[in-house]
């Protein structure tokens, strides 16, 4: 597991928007599971900058949505399938046909979370899975004791992060209780994984994540089995770490030897 720490939320957000766009120039037609939530909105802030100065297309771009509510229609503001299309497709050039969110609303929710797989397979495979996390650990809505090799499934929301996400519903509103999310299992097979986190409130998480054990309790300390995952945090995110400064060294260290060889 890769660990990069900088100084600000924009800062996470650039560097998380450079790897995006170095895969965009490998491969056009590359497949993004991206996330909801309020960690990557800077991260498609800038991705739309780019698109819109012309540095990146997402014209041959495929992405699949990690998480939707059960029971919201893709209509309601308060779906990530709204939230994904208000803050960053309709500002993109990706075309609508090729986004999926996990549908949170379908008559026969096993088979959909089946054709969702099956839809991911089909367009060979995610190449960069993006990701936030709980304060509770969870990736997706892979609340603790996810199984830790779980597919696209329907999940029941831990208290935290009802409570966690209460603030985007009005008083009285109807607040989902459960989700659809793609399963650790799929997230794992994400050819590379980006997790950003920023704020104080996801440091004990962070922690848990990347010197914990591997366990259910901490969904998103499967990250440090997965032989490309990078966590990409702010110096708040990052401040209970036993030892940031190793990491920085780490990051150092590979920049210059980027530099040295021309690639940085
Ligand atoms: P947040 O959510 O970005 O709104 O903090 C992250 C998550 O729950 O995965």
């Amino acid at each position: 597991m890769k660990v990069v720490i900088l100084d600000s939320p924009a800062e996470v957000a650039r560097y998380g928007a450079d790897i995006f766009q170095q895969q965009l120039k490998r491969k056009p037609d590359s497949v993004f599971g991206l996330a909801t939530g309020s960690t990557p909105v800077q991260l498609y802030r800038e991705l739309i900058e780019r698109n819109r100065a012309g540095d990146i297309s997402f014209g041959a771009v495929r992405s699949f949505n990690l998480d939707e509510y059960m029971d919201l229609p893709p209509t309601h503001p308060q779906s990530y399938r709204y939230f994904m299309n208000s803050e960053f497709f309709d500002h993109i050039d990706i075309d609508p046909a090729n986004t999926r969110v996990p549908p949170g609303d379908a008559p026969d929710p096993i088979a959909a979370c089946e054709a969702y797989e099956q839809a991911i397979g089909d367009a060979g495979g995610i190449d960069i899975q993006l990701l936030g996390i709980g304060r509770n650990g969870h990736i997706g809505f892979n609340e603790p004791t996810s199984c830790l090799t779980s597919r696209t499934r329907v999940k029941t929301l831990t208290r935290e992060t009802i409570a966690d996400n209460a603030r985007f519903f009005a008083e009285g509103e109807h607040q989902p209780h459960l989700s659809v999310t793609m399963g650790i299992g799929t997230i794992m097979e994400a050819r590379l994984v980006v997790l950003l986190a920023t704020g104080a409130s996801k440091a004990a998480a962070v922690k848990a994540m990347v010197e914990g054990p591997v366990s259910a309790w901490c969904p998103a300390s499967i990250l440090q089995m997965h032989p490309a995952a990078v966590v990409i945090a702010d110096e708040e995110a990052a401040s209970h770490l036993s030892d940031p400064g190793f990491f920085k060294h780490i990051e150092a260290e590979n920049q210059a030897m980027l530099a040295r060889l021309g690639r940085a």
